[in-house]
């Protein structure tokens, strides 16, 4: 095998991706500003410990770096502490469990169906730490958490720690309420905002921490369209917690590489961040109507669909998610099939559902009219109205129209393998 075969599997990666709608709601698109870093020499690097107070020499010039993005972080997520160095939201969320738990406790959080991730579970992060997962009381009407159930439920079980945000996430969680439930038990509340990180820092979204929550974890590359890594913020009096629980809890090396990525993220979302989050939810709502106008079984339709950058939608009726998103792939419509509410954790293989998130066509310049054209693409293949490769046609000829990353300092291709 050559080098240049696995550029040739790369390349054919890139245009496919050029072709496609990419609609997975966890993913994004990185400006050339953002990807320059990577392939500089701080990948090469370790800095552990803390800013001025590393184990290694050499680290002067990271210092400067991830000064710079705690700074900018604090700043857009309205938190008196962030560290910057969780190399993922699962990374950050096992930070959040190490700092607030010990083994054996109970802690709240969404089922999968839901909307929890699986790191919340005891599958994964909590159940490493040793932790008892109790599942929400969850108003699938609503799509949200029922609080009145979870008032009762927390007053018998006392949990430790209550854990917000999730996966699937349409409307924003009732982080106030439960904070006041937390208090009269003497436990904290930890919000995962790894989907929202972007909407928050838009000023889209609730802000947990003003809202109460006492840490937010999250991702920095779903709606937040930076380098593939995460922040745990949190209040003034759990900050050594936090840090020991990052290093030397469990982070060593932090990817100094995307650590400079993540300022230049922070930096285009001081400047363009409102707009585009704004857009973000505007086209998440304006998709979610016309899917249903197309007579889809859009979720949250009683409270306009969505606050966030996802749409769901029940298709059941049309064989059940894996199915459906499948033969969306097929069209080069690329999104997940997801668990919904009423799914049971054994329906993985085919859920009830599939999830759409808007936030990567819109970094692209889509707008409210394109998601009129998108809707009807992913109806004709839902319902079978037009045959697929009709429908990659379309879609192929609405990328071209939009590939060019925007809501940056200048605008750029999108989908290109650039090499040194
Ligand atoms: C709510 C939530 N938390 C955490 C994660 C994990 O983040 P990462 O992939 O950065 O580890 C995800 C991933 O999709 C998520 O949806």
């Amino acid at each position: 095998m050559s080098v240049e075969e696995v550029y040739e599997v790369i390349r054919k990666h890139t245009e496919f991706y050029k072709n496609s709608l990419p609609l997975i709601a966890s993913e994004n698109i990185t400006s050339k500003f953002v990807r320059n870093c990577y392939i500089s020499d701080l990948g090469h690097r370790y800095a552990e410990g803390k800013i001025g107070e590393r184990f290694y020499e050499g680290c002067s010039f990271v210092d400067e770096i991830e000064l710079m993005a705690v700074n900018l972080m604090k700043e857009l997520v309205k938190a008196p502490h962030v560290n910057v160095q969780p190399i993922s939201g699962v990374v950050a969320n096992m930070a959040g469990f190490f700092a607030l738990t010990n083994p054996g406790d109970k802690i709240f959080a969404l089922s999968i169906p839901s909307g929890g991730h699986i790191s919340h579970e005891k599958y994964s992060a909590a159940g490493l730490r040793g932790l008892q997962v109790l599942h929400y009381p969850f108003d699938a009407e609503i799509m949200n958490i029922d609080v009145d159930e979870t008032k009762k439920l927390a007053e018998k079980e006392k949990p430790k720690l209550f854990v917000l945000g999730g996966s699937l996430f349409l409307f924003p969680h009732p982080v106030k309420e439960i904070s006041e439930i937390a208090a009269e038990i003497n436990a904290k509340v930890m919000y995962d905002g790894s989907h929202v990180l972007g909407l928050i820092a838009g000023g889209e979204f609730q802000n947990p921490m003003e809202e109460g929550a006492d840490v937010l974890t999250a991702s920095t590359h779903k709606t937040f369209f930076g380098p593939q890594r995460a922040i745990i913020a949190c209040r003034e009096e759990l900050a050594d917690r936090v840090d020991k629980a990052v290093f030397p809890g469990v982070v060593s090396n932090h990817h100094l590489n995307t650590l400079a990525g993540l300022v230049i993220a922070a930096m285009e979302f001081k400047e363009f961040g409102r707009d585009y989050a704004e857009q973000t939810v505007k086209n998440a709502k304006r998709l979610a109507e016309e899917l249903a106008e197309e007579g889809l079984k859009v979720l949250g339709e009683d409270l306009g669909f969505t606050e966030s950058h996802q749409v769901a939608v029940d298709v059941r009726k049309q064989g059940g998610g894996a199915k459906v998103a499948k033969k969306l792939e097929k069209a080069n419509i690329i999104l997940n099939k997801n668990l919904l509410p009423w799914d049971s954790i054994k329906d993985t293989e085919n859920p009830s559902g599939i999830r759409i998130g808007v936030q990567e066509v819109t970094r692209l310049g889509m707008k409210e009219s394109e998601m009129d054209v998108i809707a009807k693409l992913i109806a004709d293949v839902i319902l079978d109205r037009r045959s697929v490769d009709k429908v990659r046609k379309d879609v192929i000829s609405l990328k071209k129209e939009f590939s060019k990353v925007k809501y940056t300092f200048e605008e750029h291709e999108a989908y290109e393998f650039l090499r040194i």
